[in-house]
């Protein structure tokens, strides 16, 4: 079959330059641009609307149709029939486990979960008042400093056990961070739990009771971990992307991925709708909040609304909203004032023709906040758990990175606005 080719011509010379345009197995084509510097010209793209930073075979995304596939799975077939782990294993390696393969993937991680002690001491560094995003970045970054013996990306079986300490170490971290803000004493990962039921464990046990997680909420919350483990080439995977093509360690890579994934819009957006939730505080004050956010001459936005990609709504919100209902029926909170704002600003937004032109529609994080607040989860741990989930995905993009011949270090360039050439001015004279 013959190579397609996209043709550019100049109004203004007759140069041609023939580009290859790549087809994937699914998704938009991409005009393969590699040797256009060579031509003379860059393309531009501040934001990357429309630019492809590397081939992936973990997730996909239509945001026209609203599908996410983890691996080819849709993610509402792995949201009802898989778990947290499972996922972790089919993002990292391609495929479903088998039954031994699970429970060998589970163990590792499992007997992975405690920090070295030294690392205790590290949170004393911290202001108790300190976010536990600001924690996070700093306590995984320091992971470079503790776990040098996995820290080498181009070894396969540092890279191996790095992955499995990420994984493990993560939650722990993302616990011990709230169990410091709060000056309660850390507690130990149990090895009788379940993923997701270990995080609760960690992070609202204390030493003078047994704590037994509620099955029904430890549930919800792994199927929040799945619905947030990747999502293609998102900020802060991009992050990590880039941090790991200098051949950074593999801490120091998550480490900014933590970092970019805090902003407000981006995974600091579930913090962000539960401030704007309650500052509604009535469904008769949603209308003004609609108004705010289609004045273009206000920079405010309805957080959790939106997307780069889903110009349809994001399948994660909607099966988030069905979390919100059987957590809020669960715990007999089915009257939950802010979730009743968050339907009811769902519905009138919706009908909205701003909203419906911009095909703005709730994303991952509209209905997150309120799933969490009713777990008992404090706001300032909102990021946090989104970070827990993703670096599931953020470890499964670098190792498919890093294990890939002849990756190259990512360098942008630019469209040079500055000034021309011109000579220094001696003091004197300026
Ligand atoms: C996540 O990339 C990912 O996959 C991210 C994520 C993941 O899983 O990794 O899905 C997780 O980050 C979800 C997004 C969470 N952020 C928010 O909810 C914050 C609110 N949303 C917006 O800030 C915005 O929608 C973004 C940041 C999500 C997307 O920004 P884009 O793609 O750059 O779009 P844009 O800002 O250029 O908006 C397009 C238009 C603009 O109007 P015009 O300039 O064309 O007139 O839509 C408007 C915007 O003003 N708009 C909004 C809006 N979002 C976009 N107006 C009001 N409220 C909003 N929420």
């Amino acid at each position: 079959m013959t190579q397609r080719t996209a043709r550019i011509t100049f109004s203004d010379s007759d140069q041609v330059i023939d580009l290859p345009v790549l087809e994937g197995t699914l998704g938009t084509d991409v005009i393969d641009t590699r040797s256009l510097g060579a031509h003379g010209y860059f393309t531009f793209d501040p934001g990357f609307l429309s630019t492809a930073s590397c081939t992936s075979s973990i997730t996909y995304i239509d945001g026209d149709a609203g599908l996410l596939y983890y691996r080819g799975y849709p993610i509402e077939q792995l949201a009802q029939h898989s778990d947290f782990m499972e996922v972790s294993y089919l993002l990292l390696h391609g495929e479903l486990p088998t039954a031994q393969q699970k429970a060998d993937f589970n163990n590792t991680v499992r007997y992975h979960t405690m920090l070295h002690d030294q690392m205790a001491y590290f949170f004393r560094g911290f202001r108790r008042d300190a976010h536990p995003m600001a924690v996070m970045v700093g306590m995984v970054g320091a992971m470079s400093a503790f776990y040098r013996d996995s820290s080498d990306p181009f070894d396969p079986v540092q890279r191996e056990i790095a992955a499995y300490r990420l994984l493990a170490k993560v939650p722990t971290i993302a616990a011990w961070s709230y169990k410091y803000n709060v000056g309660m004493p850390f507690m130990y990962p149990q090895n009788r739990l379940g993923f997701a039921e270990n995080f609760l464990y960690m992070m609202f046990a204390t030493p003078c009771e047994d704590y037994h997680p509620n099955p029904v909420l430890s549930r919800a919350l792994d199927r929040i971990l799945i619905l947030h483990a990747d999502h293609e080439q998102n900020a802060s995977t991009s992050t990590v992307r880039v941090a790991g093509s200098s051949g950074a360690n593999p801490f120091a890579c998550i480490a900014a991925g933590i970092a970019s994934l805090w902003g407000p819009l981006h995974g600091g957006a579930n913090e962000a709708v539960l401030k704007m939730l309650e500052e509604i505080g009535d469904v008769s004050r949603i209308g003004e909040v609609i108004q705010r956010a289609k004045d273009r001459s206000n920079p405010f936005r309805l957080m959790g609304f939106g997307h780069r990609i889903y110009k349809n709504m994001d399948p994660r919100a909607a099966l988030m909203r069905q979390t919100c209902h059987e957590v809020l029926d669960e715990l007999g909170l089915h009257d939950d004032p802010l979730f009743r704002i968050a339907l009811k600003l769902e519905e009138i937004a919706l009908q909205d023709d701003y909203f419906i032109e911009k095909k703005l529609y709730p994303n991952v994080d509209f209905y997150s906040g309120i799933v969490l607040r009713a777990l008992g989860i404090p706001m300032s741990m909102f990021t946090a758990i989104f970070a827990l989930a993703r670096t599931a995905g953020w470890v499964a993009q670098w190792y498919e990175m890093v294990s890939a011949a002849g990756h190259k270090i990512a360098r942008p360039r630019q469209l040079y606005t500055g000034e021309q050439r011109r000579d220094y001015l001696p003091i004197e004279l300026r």
